[in-house]
């Protein structure tokens, strides 16, 4: 590897079976979510990312020979790990309008001995994957993983993902997604977030819901594999599958949150009829989305993507693939013990003991990987006082 001829100073990385070139990285980096300054894009922290997406497409193509286009490559480590550890990739597309990322990207292919079967680009994503965007030049799987929002690439990118085809999208603009700036998340997201400590599983499902809306407009229907929120980003895996008639069906699946101020009851409504009172009260709610209510993982999907997680020693991945495979998924909301704690004025019992209980009294429940104080449960909000005060009063 020639790392002289590049314009700035490199450093060879390895992560997963992968040895690559990226920009060296500044002292002190680790301090911030993902490092600053540096002329091509690379984040150590988003190797479980990288991870995700190399054992997701092993998991979902049973076939050899598939297209892979990852359009915001970066030094393209994650296209050339996907093509590397499946073995499947019969034609691997990446680009960055970064001149110095193209640079690196070829190095790095390269290096890969992938040549043969990669083109590298340097142009603008949009006008990529619009060039792909009928017949035999679609892919097998598109992974858009930006810098901040999805939003701007989302159609181009579906449009340019084949019927049955796999797409990965990462959103690291949190702030927006988890209502710290709404205005900016109804500018991209055409959706109204909810500002609350569960914001973690709304940002996550408002972005969902936006790739649904965005892929019906097309004809085409989403079906999510695996999503998982982890540290600054999160993260989807949908089936595209062209169809009108479940395009139309998947908006059964996209609704609204609503949370009553009155007495803090969180319920879901249709996408027809979001102006529903409050059930315990028959105040008027706050109502937020659109947003995803249907299942976020394919709990078939994540144990077979665990079992692989397994087989390859991705320790970080297991770990995290375990708890998304054990989470409830129809039940698009969780409960917060120091939440519920606060209302009742009474010390909280971890949440594993509440999801015992709940479970014994036979209503479903998990914990859930969003949140290590929640828990996810269809028992009825009564119920789950009731269980949380005699579990605080017998733990005491
Ligand atoms: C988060 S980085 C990609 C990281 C990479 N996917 C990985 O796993 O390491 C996003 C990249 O998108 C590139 N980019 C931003 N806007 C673009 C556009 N309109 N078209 C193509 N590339 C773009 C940036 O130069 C940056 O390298
Ligand atoms: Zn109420």
């Amino acid at each position: 590897m020639d790392e002289k001829t590049l314009e700035f100073p490199t450093m060879i990385y390895e992560e997963g079976k992968v040895r690559f070139l990226a920009p060296a990285l500044p002292e002190g980096w680790e301090k911030a979510v993902s490092p600053s300054g540096i002329p091509v894009f690379f984040n150590p922290y988003s190797k479980l990312s990288r991870d995700m997406a190399v054992l997701a497409v092993k998991a979902y193509f049973e076939r050899k020979g598939i297209k892979v286009c990852e359009p915001l490559a970066g030094c393209g480590v994650r296209g050339i790990r996907i093509a590397v550890e499946t073995g499947i990739v019969s034609k691997l597309v990446l680009n960055d309008i970064n001149k110095f990322a193209y640079s690196l990207i070829r190095k790095n292919v390269e290096t890969a001995g992938l040549v043969n079967i990669t083109e590298v680009y340097n142009i603008d994503a949009n006008a990529l994957l619009a060039a792909h965007s009928s017949g035999g030049l679609r892919f097998d799987y598109v992974d858009v993983d930006p810098a901040g929002s999805p939003a701007p690439f989302l159609e181009n990118a579906i449009r340019s993902c084949q019927s049955g085809g796999l797409l990965g999208v990462t959103a690291t603009d949190l702030a927006p997604l988890c209502g710290t700036n709404p205005l900016s998340c109804i500018r991209k997201y055409d959706a109204v977030p909810y500002t609350s400590p569960y914001s973690k599983e709304t940002a996550v499902r408002i972005l969902v819901g936006f790739v649904a809306r965005t892929a019906a407009r097309v004809g085409m229907a989403i079906s999510p594999v695996l999503t998982f929120y982890r540290r600054h980003y999160i993260r989807t895996f949908v089936k595209l599958t062209y169809s009108k008639t479940l395009a139309k069906e998947s908006f059964k699946n996209v609704g609204w949150i609503s949370e009553c101020r009155s007495c803090g009851n969180v319920q879901w409504s249709s996408y027809t009829e979001p102006f529903k009172l409050c059930e315990l009260c028959k105040s008027t709610p706050q109502v937020f989305g659109p947003l995803w209510l249907g299942e976020l993982t394919s709990k078939d999907f994540a144990l077979k993507v665990l079992g692989i997680a397994y087989e390859a020693d991705m320790k970080e991945a297991y770990t995290l693939l375990k708890k998304i495979s054990e989470e409830l998924q129809t039940v698009p909301f969780y409960y917060r013990v120091d939440e519920i704690g606060k209302r009742l004025r009474s010390r909280a019992p971890k949440p594993a003991s509440i999801v015992d209980r709940l479970r014994l009294l036979g209503f479903n429940a998990s914990l859930t990987h969003f949140d290590g104080q929640g828990f996810k449960t269809d028992a009825p909000r009564e119920a789950v006082e009731q269980v949380f005060s005699e579990l605080a009063s017998s733990e005491a």
